[in-house]
């Protein structure tokens, strides 16, 4: 199984809607991040389906380390700062389909 790409340095919050069925994505390739976008193909990772119970805000993982997926269980704090930007595709804040609450740090 490939180490997934660190897609951010932290979490993503965003607010989910109860009974709908979301992707997290696994491998940090996605350019919807935290959601699956399809860009894992080709690799042995897959995304992570979850269905919240009700409505509100999730703090979901960015680093892909995660112990409980898909969200932050605050493993990012122990990890080697990195220029993430170097090897992911950035997208901006508010891009259709994007749920970053803020735009992700350069
Ligand atoms: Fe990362 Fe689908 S794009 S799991
Ligand atoms: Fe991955 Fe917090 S962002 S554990």
């Amino acid at each position: 199984m490939p180490d997934p790409l660190r897609a951010q340095q932290g979490p993503s919050r965003v607010e989910l809607k109860a009974r709908r069925t979301y992707f997290w994505c696994s491998c940090g390739r996605s350019k919807r991040q935290p959601f699956c976008d399809g860009s894992h193909a080709g690799t042995e990772l897959t995304p992570a389906r979850f269905t919240p119970g009700e409505d509100g805000e999730a703090v979901l993982c960015g680093c892909k380390r995660t112990g409980t997926r898909p969200f932050c269980d605050g493993t990012h704090n122990r990890l080697a700062v990195t220029d993430a930007s170097a090897s992911i595709p950035q997208h901006e804040a508010g891009e259709a389909g994007c749920l970053h609450l803020s735009a992700p740090k350069s």
